[in-house]
């Protein structure tokens, strides 16, 4: 795994439980819904931006998402992403990345805030589709191995509802679909300008002859029409992916030789021909472009050269939707020495909805701690739940589901009992506590 992938993966671990904001038609929030619990004002707010965001009516403004710690922040952004379904790019950081990355401060907010614009492409193509009816490869002679022998051309009858067609393909055909490992049975579609080929499942006869495991693979009818037909590809890509592609379509000879290093750095050039490529491709009809959100978590590690520049990105024709979350009140801008809420410049303030959560309370604090348990698979007594959710009260929820799991581990996977939790809460300290020990460790330090 990257390492960027591993973030993504330490992030929303913790939310999997989350499938949506839980609302009813009319954007009401159900107690218990899509994985949420309580926390109703909070998820009806969200609901409205939703659909504001869905119909296009949000654009240059932002939101806070202000609260204490484990009162469900980043729960009720992901729920936000959730509900605005996978076609929406969602970009999700943390607000110290911008300082971590290998890349300019700007460059890497740049990028970020090009991976959370989508672009729609329609594009009709040929295709040959078909139900692979019988299949031949045809080897030659390899031209510097006497030992091997190569795939040359690949004969290929393809059959649909009304039509069977075989088609006599060229060596790089050949190839391709000996290493997808395509087989009698299979669906599949051509690209008959590129000759690009891919399975798209299996036909249903092909299934009932074999009899093997199909898990996952995908059964389908065999296609209707004929052989050869126009067709409709959607696809989303984002900005950053396009801007990608054309960086690295311009790779040069050392990059050839020495391997294609992942460019850090995209330059304004690229993005400049990418913008307008896609200005044509919306202008033709072709393509349409989705701005997407940009949650940018614990946002207090943001400092005043940050909120100006995406201050100015919000003021842009095109721009994502920037969500923000933070724990913090009244304090100072990074970078500078004024106090403001929430630590944010007063020009971006101005911009701002805010959604506060609260503090949950001992019965909904009890139902999200299940349902995370739930989700892992892990067994509790109902002292022992007790337990826990009188430390989260005392903690945050966060440090009382976090003691989950070693207590599992104590437990023996078998049912986390009171002593495993009265355990683990000596063994894993809190924030609060282990600040007030090392407090009360300097103090002995210094009066020593
Ligand atoms: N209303 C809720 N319903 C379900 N789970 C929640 C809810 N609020 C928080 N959680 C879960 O509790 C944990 C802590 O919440 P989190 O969103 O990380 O809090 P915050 O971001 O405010 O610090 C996470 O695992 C989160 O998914
Ligand atoms: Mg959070």
């Amino acid at each position: 795994m990257e390492i960027s992938e591993m973030r993504e993966w330490e992030r929303i671990s913790a939310h999997s439980h989350i499938l949506g904001l839980g609302l009813d038609e009319n954007y009401r929030a159900l107690r218990k819904a899509d994985g949420m619990i309580g926390q109703i004002e909070a998820r009806e707010a969200a609901g409205i931006i939703v659909k504001m965001i869905k119909e296009g009516k949000f654009a240059g403004n932002a939101i806070l998402i202000a609260g204490p710690p484990g009162s469900g922040k980043t729960a009720l952004a992901i729920g936000i992403a959730k509900e605005l379904g996978e076609d929406v790019p969602f970009v999700h950081i943390a607000g110290s990345e911008i300082y971590s990355s290998e890349v300019k401060k700007t460059e890497f907010l740049t990028q970020t805030l090009r991976k959370a614009i989508g672009v729609r492409i329609h594009e009709m193509r040929n295709i040959y589709e078909g139900k692979v009816e019988s299949l031949s490869v045809e080897y030659m002679q390899h031209p510097y191995n006497p030992y091997q022998k190569i795939p040359a051309t690949a004969t290929i009858t393809l059959k649909t509802k009304n039509e069977k067609k075989k088609l006599k393909m060229d060596q790089s055909f050949a190839m391709q679909l000996l290493q997808q490992g395509i087989e009698e049975g299979d669906i599949i579609q051509i690209d008959a300008d590129s000759g690009r080929v891919v399975k798209i499942g299996i036909s249903k006869d092909a299934v009932e002859e074999k009899s093997y495991d199909l898990s996952s693979e995908k059964i389908m009818d065999i296609p209707d029409g004929s052989v050869l037909k126009e067709k409709e590809f959607v696809y989303t890509l984002t900005l950053n992916d396009l801007d990608m592609m054309q960086s690295r379509s311009g790779m040069d000879l050392a990059s050839l030789l020495f391997g294609a290093s992942e460019r850090k750095e995209i330059s304004e050039d690229v993005r400049r021909r990418v913008d307008e490529q896609v200005k044509r491709l919306v202008e033709d009809g072709r393509a349409e472009l989705i701005p997407g959100v940009l949650f940018i978590d614990e946002c207090s590690m943001l400092d005043i050269e940050t909120y100006a520049f995406l201050n100015k990105a919000m003021e842009q024709e095109l721009s994502p939707i920037i969500i923000f979350a933070t724990n913090r009140g009244i304090t100072t801008v990074r970078g500078t020495d004024i106090k403001s809420p929430f630590g944010m410049p007063l020009d971006l303030l101005d911009r701002l909805l805010v959604i506060t959560t609260k503090k949950y309370d001992a019965e909904d604090m009890k139902e999200i701690i299940m349902t995370r348990a739930k989700k892992e698979g892990i067994k509790i007594e109902k002292d022992a739940m007790e337990y826990l959710v009188e430390i989260g009260q005392k903690a945050s929820l966060r440090y009382a589901i976090q003691l989950l799991a070693p207590a599992w581990e104590l437990a023996n996977k078998e049912e986390i009992k009171r002593e495993h939790i009265e355990r683990v809460y000596k063994l894993f300290a809190d924030v609060k506590r282990s600040v007030n020990y090392l407090r009360k460790m300097e103090e002995e330090m210094i009066y020593d």
